[in-house]
């Protein structure tokens, strides 16, 4: 009898865990206004995730940290091997959404969100060429957007685990359209001062060449953190207590 009761407790624990926060806003499935619910609830939840959710493993959103992003451009004006470790988002909270569309009925959400400064920051390697001139270095890497706009592109599908239905993300597309960007590499060329001044310049006399050609490497990289993060939530929240059923 007590075990029974013992029991019950903790199934009832476990299953708290998988529910959102308290104090995120829920948005209905059959209201008519879904889309313009989450607008305003999606960015009002990432600023409550800045510190991350420990329950369910969603990790600190201010900064966002990613471990590695490695670009190899190929042929081109910029050819340029890229090796970023330790990076840090830093701005994503800020962002509000200026578009949201949810079709629950096909499992798809697509948003378009603006970032007024998004800083990513890392430590970089890197060697290649940008039009005639060679380039490489070691050091600290700040690439800053700013007027981030991302057109956020998710498709997901049913799953259905212990009789609950799930939306996984299958894939998450995004699309970066910075109004500016600035770049600035530190120790370019072994820390020569000179070169390194006149190669940060150069790069941001040039900087729309220069992340236009490196634009869908990052979009791949932090796609796959964004479906990762999403996930985290998804795969452990059921559809029905993100959209609430009525
Ligand atoms: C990164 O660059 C931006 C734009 O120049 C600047 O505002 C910001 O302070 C820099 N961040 C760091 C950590 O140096």
């Amino acid at each position: 009898m007590y075990r029974n009761i013992l029991v019950l407790v903790f199934a009832g624990a476990a299953l708290g865990q998988n529910s959102l926060p308290e104090d995120f806003t829920r948005c209905r499935q059959k209201d008519s206004k879904l889309s313009e619910c989450l607008k305003s609830a999606v960015p009002d939840a990432m600023r409550r995730m800045k510190k991350g959710i420990p329950l369910l493993s969603v990790p600190p959103l201010e900064p966002l940290q990613v471990s590695v992003i490695n670009i190899d451009s190929g042929a081109g004006p910029v050819t340029i091997t890229q090796n970023y470790r330790n990076i840090k988002l830093h701005g994503l909270t800020d962002s509000v959404l200026t578009f949201y569309k949810a079709d629950l009925k096909h499992y798809r959400l697509r948003t378009d969100s603006i970032t007024p400064k998004m800083e990513f920051l890392a430590d970089y390697v890197m060697k290649g060429r940008i039009l005639v001139l060679p380039i490489q270095g070691k050091g600290i890497a700040n690439i800053t957007m700013v007027n981030l706009v991302v057109k956020h592109d998710l498709i997901g599908e049913p799953v259905t685990r212990d009789g609950q239905l799930y939306m996984h993300i299958k894939d998450y597309k995004v699309k970066f359209i910075p109004q500016r960007v600035i770049l600035y590499f530190s120790n370019l060329f072994n820390g020569d001062k000179r070169l390194g001044d006149q190669m940060n310049m150069f790069l941001n006399e040039n900087s729309d060449l220069v992340f236009n050609e490196l634009k869908d490497s990052y979009e791949k990289s932090l796609s796959s953190v964004f479906q990762e993060v999403t996930n985290r939530i998804f795969d452990k929240v059921p559809m029905k207590d993100i959209f609430i059923e009525d």
